[in-house]
C-alpha cells in the first residue's frame, strides 16, 4: 500500500492481480443495481433461473424470485471452479485448542463426504425440507458440517454461540420450534474442558426438542439419557456418503440466526437461500481477494453472522481454504494468534478490532518475531476501528504492505455491505469506505439506511414476528427504507465512518448485546427495585456494560453483587457480565419517570452532565457519581 495525503491506495503490483480492480464497476452497479446484482448472481448454479430478479412489497421483498438454488451444490458438485479441480483442495484446516494435537484437514471431498453423510443422519431422524435444526457446537469441524448438512437438505440451521447459556438456547429452541439439537460433550478453552452437553440438557427443558446428537470432542463425562440423546459418530457410521441436493426457491429460508435488538428477547433474522448465497459469494471474492491459493482465516465463532458468511459460506462458495481455530487466540502464549497465521500460511487474517486492541496489549516485540510472509490482506468488523489500532494492526501485522479492509455489516445484512475493495481503494483509518458495488446508502440526520433494492442477503424477516420486523428496521423512514441504527458520516470522498449505535445495543469485545437484555436479567433478582445498564467505554474490548441498581430488602451489597453476576451469567452468558455494579439509591429520571440512561453515561465519558433541572430528583446525579469514585 501507498499513502496519498491521508489516503491509502493498494500498490500496483496488488491493484493488477486483484479480482475487482476497476472503478467502473461502481458506475456500472448505480446505474442499475438489479441488473448488476443479476449478472453477478448468473455466475452460480442454479437448478433453474429466476423470473424476476427483484420483487418490492414493501417492508418486504424477494431476489431471484422463482429461482431454484442449493448453497452446498454450489460449493461442491457446482463449485463456479469445477469439483474435478477442487476435490482434493484442502476446504477446511482446523486447529485444536491443545498443542499436542494435530490440526485436522479435510479437502474439499472429504468435506463432502461428511456433510453427506451427516445429510442423510439427519433424513433418518426425520428431518425435512424447512424443519429447524438447533446447532450448540463451539469451533470444532462439525458446526461446519452441521450447518452445511442442514442446508443439504433443505433444513433451516439455527446455530447458538457456545458461550450463550442454557437460558439463552432455550429462548431460541423454542422460538424456532427445533425438534433436533446437535451438541458436544465439551471443547477445550484455555486449557480447561467446558462441558457443553450439560448445558444443552438444561436448555431443552421445556422446548420441543426430542432428539440430542453429541459430537464426542473431549471425552468428558456428560449425562446420558438413553431415549434422546445420539452419538454423532455412530449416526453417521453406516450413512451413504452422497445426498441429492434439495432443491430449494430461491426465497426458502436458509438459516435463523438470532440477534440482540431494542428490547429484551432476541430476534430470529432469517435469511434466505438465493440472494445469500450470491452475496456471501462475491462480497467474499472481491472483498478478501480470493484467489485459488487463499487460505482465510475469519476469527469469528460461526455461533455469530460473521462466522456463518466468512468462515463457512463464502470461502466454501469461493473453493478456497478457510481456516477455524477451536481456542483461545492469547492460548497457551500470547501470541498463538501470530503462530497459527505463520503455521497454516494464512494469507487472509480477519478479525474484530477488539482482538487488535489486545495483540497490541500483549506486546508489539512479541508480535515483530513474527514476519507473516503469507499474508496479503486484513480485515476488521465488528465494531467501529480507532485510528490507533487501524495503525498499528496495519503496520505491525501486515507490515504496510497488505491492504486492510475495514467492513460494515450486521445480522441483519448477511454480508458485508459497506467497506473499500482491496484492489481499489482507497483507504482511511477509521473509514469503512464505500457501498459495496450494487447498495445504495443514504446518510440522513446521521442515521445510515440503505436504499431499494438493499441487498440480496439482507433478512427476510424476523422470525414469526413480522410486527417486530417493521417496527425496528421499516417504521423511522417509511417502508421503503431499512433504517440500520447506526450513526455515520462521509467525508469529502464519499468514504464512509460509522460513528456506532443509536439505539441500545452495546458492542462488547465484537457481540451484540442489548442493556435492555442486561437490564432484564438483573430485575429477575428478588433484592432489585430497578435498575439501569449503560454501555462504557474500555481500551480493550471497546465497550462494557456496568449497572446501577437499587435494592430493596436489607442483604448485604456484596451478596447480592455476586448474585446478580450469576444471574447475568445464566441468563445469557459469561459476555455479558457487567464490568461493575453500583447500588444506589436512586436513578436519575425525569418527571414522566424515564430513567435518563444518558446521564450515567456522561459520568463516565467525562462529558458535560448539560441542564439537570429538567430530572425530578437532579441530585441522584451527585451522589452516583460519588458512588463511582469510590
Ligand atoms: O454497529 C455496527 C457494528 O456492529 C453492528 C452489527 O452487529 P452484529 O449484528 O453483531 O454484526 C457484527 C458483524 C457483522 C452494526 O450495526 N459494526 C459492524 N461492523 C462495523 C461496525 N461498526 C463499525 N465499523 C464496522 N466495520
Amino acid at each position: 500500500m501507498f499513502k496519498k495525503g491521508n489516503l491509502y491506495f493498494p500498490t500496483e503490483k496488488f491493484r493488477k492481480s486483484a479480482l475487482a480492480n476497476d472503478k467502473k464497476i461502481y458506475q456500472e452497479a448505480a446505474k442499475d443495481p438489479i441488473k448488476f446484482w443479476e449478472k453477478l448472481a448468473q455466475q452460480l448454479f442454479w437448478f433453474e433461473k429466476w423470473e424476476k430478479a427483484f420483487v418490492h412489497k414493501p417492508p418486504y421483498f424477494q431476489w431471484f424470485q422463482g429461482g431454484k438454488i442449493n448453497i452446498t451444490s454450489n460449493i461442491f458438485e457446482k463449485n463456479t471452479l469445477g469439483f474435478n479441480k477442487i476435490k482434493n483442495k484442502t476446504a477446511l484446516i482446523w486447529e485444536p485448542e491443545p498443542t499436542n494435537e494435530k490440526p485436522r484437514i479435510l479437502t474439499y471431498d472429504e468435506l463432502f463426504k461428511e456433510v453427506n453423510k451427516f445429510a442423510n443422519a439427519l433424513k433418518k431422524l426425520g428431518v425435512k425440507k424447512g424443519d429447524r435444526v438447533g446447532i450448540y457446537l463451539p469451533m470444532i469441524p462439525e458446526v461446519m458440517i452441521s450447518m452445511l448438512a442442514c442446508a443439504r437438505i433443505g433444513a433451516v440451521h439455527v446455530v447458538v454461540f457456545s458461550a450463550f447459556s442454557p437460558s439463552a438456547l432455550r429462548i431460541r429452541l423454542q422460538d424456532t420450534g427445533a425438534k433436533i439439537l446437535i451438541t458436544t460433550d465439551g471443547y477445550y478453552r484455555r486449557d480447561k474442558v467446558i462441558n457443553l452437553k450439560q448445558n444443552a440438557d438444561d436448555g431443552v427443558k421445556g422446548t420441543k426438542v426430542k432428539k440430542v446428537v453429541v459430537v464426542k470432542r473431549a471425552g468428558n463425562k456428560i449425562p446420558w439419557q438413553k431415549d434422546r440423546n445420539l452419538w454423532y459418530h455412530e449416526l453417521i457410521k453406516k450413512q451413504s456418503d452422497q445426498c441429492d441436493p434439495e432443491v430449494m426457491d430461491s426465497e426458502d429460508l436458509l438459516f435463523v440466526l438470532y440477534t440482540s435488538g431494542s428490547t429484551g428477547t432476541p430476534k430470529g433474522t432469517t435469511h434466505a437461500c438465493g440472494g445469500y448465497t450470491v452475496q456471501a459469494y462475491w462480497t467474499g471474492k472481491w472483498i478478501f481477494d480470493l484467489h485459488k491459493d487463499s487460505i482465510l482465516w475469519c476469527t469469528s465463532d460461526p455461533g455469530w453472522v460473521t462466522g456463518h458468511t466468512y468462515t463457512v459460506y463464502s470461502p466454501l462458495l469461493n473453493g478456497v481454504t478457510t481456516l477455524m481455530f477451536e481456542g483461545a487466540p492469547n492460548w497457551p502464549t500470547p501470541d498463538r494468534w501470530a503462530q497459527i497465521i505463520e503455521k497454516h500460511k494464512a494469507t487472509i487474517f480477519y478479525t474484530a478490532p477488539t482482538a487488535i486492541r489486545m495483540f497490541e496489549k500483549l506486546g508489539t516485540d512479541l508480535v515483530r518475531k513474527h514476519k507473516f510472509e503469507t499474508l496479503r490482506l486484513l480485515g476488521s468488523v465488528g465494531e467501529p476501528i480507532d485510528e490507533a489500532a487501524w495503525k498499528w494492526y496495519f503496520k505491525e501485522v501486515g507490515k504496510e504492505r497488505c491492504p486492510l479492509v475495514d467492513t460494515w455489516w450486521q445480522t441483519e445484512t448477511g454480508g458485508i455491505l459497506i467497506t473499500s475493495l482491496p484492489g481499489i481503494g482507497p483507504f482511511k483509518p477509521g473509514f469503512t469506505g464505500l457501498p459495496f458495488p450494487g447498495v445504495k446508502v443514504q446518510i440522513k440526520q446521521e442515521n445510515l439506511l440503505i436504499l431499494p433494492p438493499f441487498a440480496p442477503g439482507l433478512l427476510r424477516g424476523i422470525y414469526k414476528n413480522p410486527k417486530k420486523y417493521l417496527e425496528t428496521y421499516w417504521s423511522q423512514y417509511g417502508k421503503k427504507v431499512y433504517f440500520t441504527s447506526d450513526a455515520a458520516y462521509k467525508d469529502k470522498n464519499g468514504l464512509i465512518r460509522i460513528v456506532g449505535r443509536v439505539d441500545d445495543v452495546i458492542k462488547v469485545a465484537g457481540h451484540r448485546l442489548t442493556t435492555g437484555e442486561l437490564e432484564a436479567a438483573i430485575n429477575l433478582h428478588p433484592d432489585i427495585t430497578e435498575c439501569a445498564v449503560i454501555g462504557i467505554p474500555d481500551k480493550i474490548k471497546g465497550e462494557v456494560p456496568v449497572a446501577f441498581v437499587v435494592l430493596k430488602g436489607k442483604k448485604p451489597e456484596l451478596k447480592v453483587k455476586e448474585e446478580l453476576l450469576a444471574l447475568v451469567r445464566k441468563q445469557i452468558g459469561p459476555i455479558a457480565k457487567p464490568k461493575e455494579i453500583y447500588i444506589v439509591k436512586e436513578l436519575p429520571k425525569t418527571r414522566s419517570g424515564k430513567i435518563m440512561r444518558r446521564i450515567l453515561r456522561k459520568l463516565f465519558t467525562g462529558k458535560e452532565l448539560g441542564d439537570l433541572s429538567t430530572l425530578a430528583n437532579p441530585e441522584s446525579v451527585e451522589a452516583i457519581r460519588k458512588i463511582i469514585k469510590k
